[in-house]
């Protein structure tokens, strides 16, 4: 018997769910993505794009398409979709479980200031012009417009278009995983003095972190929103194993 596995997707965790399960005769695995990104990376399963229509919508799709497991593996800051997730599987009366990487902590050395958003952390930046890099999406950038004294450098997956409106700003394309030779080269290059991110947590880009430490840099850290209290897997392993003991319970129940 197979179950119906929706993975809603956008991160590298769900992209290494998606190829776990999909390599598992046991799941007929579909994942999907918002449609953000202009070259999402390559999938091993099918994948769907675009929303849903909110979560009466997603509830319709869970239902119409008569998926058993719903897998929120989805960026923490992806707040809608994972409150979108949470009602969507109750409404469906379809298992929900999350995948979501441990936020990052301060260690010894770092200098984190945490705020709530990326107006707070402008804010925060102060009025005595400072070389920032600024690791946050595109559609996130906009709050930098209120304090044009600094010198940015953004660092986005897609490009920003169109600029901001800013007189010192420079964009770089990349996409991580970034190691921490390479932070700590492109810092000292771009003479940067701050940094502004969001506690994503994970490996792919906690390098910024660790650059930001050595070289004794202020970090503004955006807090985590608020989220869902649902059964979490940290990595994609614990998750393969949560799906499959769901898995063994809903075929005794004959689902
Ligand atoms: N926010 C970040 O910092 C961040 C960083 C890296 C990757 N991502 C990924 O980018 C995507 C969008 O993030 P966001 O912050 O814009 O989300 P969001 O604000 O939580 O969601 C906005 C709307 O986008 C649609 N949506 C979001 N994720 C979807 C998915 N995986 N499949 C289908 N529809 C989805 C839903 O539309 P409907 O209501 O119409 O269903 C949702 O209501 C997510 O897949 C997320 O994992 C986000």
């Amino acid at each position: 018997m197979t179950h119906r596995i929706l993975i809603l997707g956008g991160t590298t965790e769900a992209r290494q769910l998606s190829r776990l399960l999909g390599e598992d005769g046991r799941y007929d695995v579909t994942l999907s993505l918002a449609g953000r990104t202009r070259a999402p990376a390559a999938h091993a399963v099918p994948v769907r794009v675009g929303g849903f229509g909110g979560a009466e919508g997603l509830a319709g799709y869970l239902r119409e398409y008569r998926t058993d497991i719903l897998v929120d593996a989805t960026h923490p800051f992806a707040a809608r979709i994972s409150g979108n997730a949470a009602v969507a599987a109750a409404l469906a009366g379809v298992p929900l479980l999350v995948l979501r990487r441990p936020e990052w902590r301060p260690v010894e050395g770092d200098r984190w200031i945490e705020v709530d958003g990326v107006a707070q952390a402008v804010a925060a930046l102060g009025t005595e012009p400072r070389g920032v890099f600024v690791a946050l999406g595109r559609q996130e950038l906009a709050p930098l417009e209120a304090a044009p004294w600094h010198r940015y450098v953004i660092r986005s997956v897609d490009p920003v278009e169109p600029p901001l409106a800013l007189p010192a700003a420079t964009y770089l394309l990349a996409r991580g995983p970034f190691g921490l030779d390479d932070e700590l080269a492109l810092f000292e290059r771009h003479r940067v003095e701050a940094v502004l991110a969001k506690n994503s947590g994970g490996e792919a880009t906690y390098s910024k972190l660790e650059a930001s430490r050595k070289l004794g840099i202020e970090v503004f850290l955006v807090r985590r929103p608020a989220l869902p209290e649902v059964a979490s897997a940290a990595t994609p392993v614990e998750a393969m194993t949560m799906v499959s003991h769901l898995a063994v319970s809903l075929a005794k129940r004959g689902v």
